[in-house]
């Protein structure tokens, strides 16, 4: 066999499994005191509430899903990136608008990186935000209302990967590119990336207020991958960090052609300093097109406006913002510790860790002392910015967390195990294995001033026989631990959907309060909205008809329509009149196209439905809500094109 990077990878990644699983003892009743101690710390009785909530991206489903800690329950999926049949995201009129790109709608993405609001470096609990890797797009989570509110495209960027982080006061959230493309695109050959592909670094403006992004400034940077990034905090805020790997600028076989470096580099960007020159008049604007979705809790409804230009930052042209920190073997992880002093490169095919100093970068930028360039952007000395290593960590280190009591927790995804390290020696305190294959880990807080070290959740990207088997196809593992203690503890495995890539966690007591049990009614500013069922009819316009519908427990009104024909284009708008805590009424048509509407307490959702035969066909409501809930039904009759049935609806008639 040659040997190729991958498949010596492959062949670690198995080697270590398999010994994993070897000291895998499955049958329950041989773990003495250890079992029961452990059963305790997760078991949140019935009725009892959750110490955490955990949010895990669900990678390729485009979704964000949410879990109680410690007990690993799924309280949650908050559909982001994907349609959404459960509820009708994506599907009904008011959500269709979310989905929108410069290339269409798209009803897909693959979300990495949730990242909670912080105010002065500590969570305030207000918004998450989470990015589309894919067709590169931010989007911002309400953490009241756990839905949606608005989705920015990322132009010039590809594979939205080393986002979506955010400063400590939230100032910005940023999106770095993974790939390196021509900007702005043309049709070139790909043999020409090296030199003249771009990788923007997006710097997205968040408004301290009502959250509503912008995007800012985008820097263009050499045609290398960006990883994975994290903010300054503390004496380096101000300052974003990004791991790059491929700065060979390879365009083909990158698995051998972009480890060819012995190191990369970490991008340390100066942003209050970009952004004061971009204040001045600073950067180029650029033609560009992309989708910016907006959902107003008001009107019930997304819009989306197409933005026309971007303001690109050349990098050379801010002396002083851009630094190149040489960072070995293909760095994917870039994490700051709690301080803001470490900045921490896991080199994805080392055994060790770098850590870089913030103090020893600003004193070898203010010294001038540096070791060349690349693309007119300096290059520092690997040794003067050095703070130390961790030697002999592990294998394959990926991502690190801290718990705020001095202590980094780094992922090694080919040794398949957890290390806990002293951030200041760098000395190894403990080490437990993962089952299989650990990608991220989160410590609620862990990329924050001040992290609540007590939970560590590490997110496996293998399942093999954790759980019963489910086909070919199994959901992800995540394995919590306890470091409350200088050793960690296992205490609880539980599945993850999707694939999670990173999750952020934040205390209940933080964010319960804040949760929204009901719309006002009388705040229902949807264009189509009924506040009465007096005010509830039938409209025709053309072939469109708008059915003005309500519903309480437990019918519709009307409930009875006659005068639709075939060819028709029906809207029904319908608004749940329910002023009470957790009873939304679902609806439903036969033959629809698309979903079902989910629709919440003083909602309003429109559901399109066109219907192709001739007959009485009813609707009903989906979700359980009142004894009379198989009651909540009706008929719509459907006539002829050229029928001339008169319009007309009812309730109890
Ligand atoms: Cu309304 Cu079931």
């Amino acid at each position: 066999m040659k040997l190729t990077i991958s498949n010596l990878l492959v062949t670690l990644a198995v080697v270590s499994g398999i010994s994993a699983g070897c000291n895998n003892n499955k049958s329950s009743g041989n773990r003495g005191a250890l079992a029961s101690s452990a059963a305790e710390k997760v078991y949140v009785a019935p009725g009892e509430h959750d110490e955490f909530y955990a949010f895990f991206s669900g990678g390729y489903s485009g979704n964000l899903t949410v879990y109680g800690l410690p007990s690993g329950r799924m309280f949650k999926e908050i559909p982001v990136f994907s349609q959404f049949p459960t509820n009708g995201y994506g599907y009904s009129e008011e959500t269709k608008a979310m989905l929108n790109t410069s290339h269409g709608f798209i009803p897909w993405d693959d979300l990495h990186h949730p990242d909670i609001s912080q105010t002065n470096g500590k969570l305030d609990g207000r918004w998450i935000f989470v990015n589309g890797n894919n067709t590169p797009r931010i989007a911002r989570i309400d953490l009241s209302t756990f839905e949606t509110e608005e989705i920015i495209e990322i132009p010039n960027s590809a594979g939205n990967h080393s986002s979506s982080f955010i400063t400590e006061n939230t100032e910005y959230v940023v999106a770095g590119t993974r790939f390196s493309v021509p900007v702005p695109q043309q049709d070139i050959s790909i043999s020409e990336y090296k030199g003249n592909f771009k990788g923007a670094l997006s710097f997205i403006s968040v408004a301290p207020e009502t959250g509503k992004m912008d995007l800012k400034f985008q820097i263009m940077m050499p045609g290398f991958d960006y990883d994975l990034s994290h903010p300054g905090r503390g004496k380096s805020h101000g300052w974003f960090f990004f791991t790059t790997y491929n700065t060979e600028e390879a365009n083909t076989l990158l698995e051998v052609n972009a480890s060819q470096n012995d190191k990369d580099f970490i991008a340390a960007i100066n942003w209050k300093k970009i952004e004061a020159y971009v204040n001045e008049g600073g950067g180029t604007k650029m033609p560009a097109s992309y989708a910016h979705n907006e959902y107003d809790d008001s009107t019930h409804s997304a819009t989306t406006t197409v933005k026309k230009e971007v303001l690109t930052i050349d990098p050379t042209e801010v002396p002083g913002a851009v630094f190149f920190l040489p960072t070995p073997k293909s760095p994917h992880g870039c994490d700051v510790d709690p301080t803001g002093q470490y900045i921490i490169g896991n080199g994805k095919l080392s055994a060790d860790l770098t850590i870089h100093s913030f103090d020893k970068m600003i004193a070898a930028i203010e010294a001038e002392k540096f070791d060349g360039e690349a693309y007119g952007i300096p290059i520092l000395n690997f040794e003067d910015v050095l703070a130390g290593q961790v030697k002999s960590g592990g294998l394959g280190p990926l991502h690190t967390e801290f718990d705020g009591k001095g202590n980094a927790y780094t992922t090694f995804f080919i040794s398949s195990e957890l290390v806990k390290w002293n951030v200041e020696t760098r000395e190894v305190i403990d080490r437990q294995p993962n089952y299989y294959s650990v990608g991220h880990v989160m410590i609620p807080g862990g990329n924050s001033a001040a992290p609540f070290g007590k939970y560590a959740v590490a997110m496996n990207k293998i399942t093999k026989d954790r759980y019963l088997p489910t086909g070919p196809e199994l959901e992800h593992s995540a394995q919590l631990f306890d470091i409350s203690g200088d050793k960690m503890q296992l205490l609880l495995d539980f599945p993850t959907h999707g694939e999670p890539h990173y999750a952020a966690g934040i205390p209940a007591e933080i964010l319960a309060p804040r949760s929204k049990k009901i719309y006002k009614l009388e705040d229902n500013k949807h264009e189509f909205a009924i506040l009465s069922s007096e005010d509830s009819r039938v409209e025709r316009q053309g072939n469109e008809v708008h059915v003005y519908m309500s519903m309480i427990r437990s019918h519709f009104t009307p409930d009875n329509i006659e005068g639709i024909k075939v060819g028709d284009k029906v809207y029904f708008h319908i608004t749940n009149h329910e002023q009470d805590f957790d009873v939304p009424h679902g609806f439903a048509v036969i033959g629809a196209n698309n979903a079902e509407l989910l629709i919440m307490p003083g909602q309003t959702r429109t559901l399109v439905w066109e219907p192709k035969q001739v007959g009485v066909w009813p609707f009903y409501c989906t979700d359980f809500c009142s004894a009379l809930h198989q009651e909540m039904q009706g008929y719509i009759r459907v006539s002829p094109k050229d029928s001339d049935i008169r319009l007309q609806w009812s309730l109890g008639e």
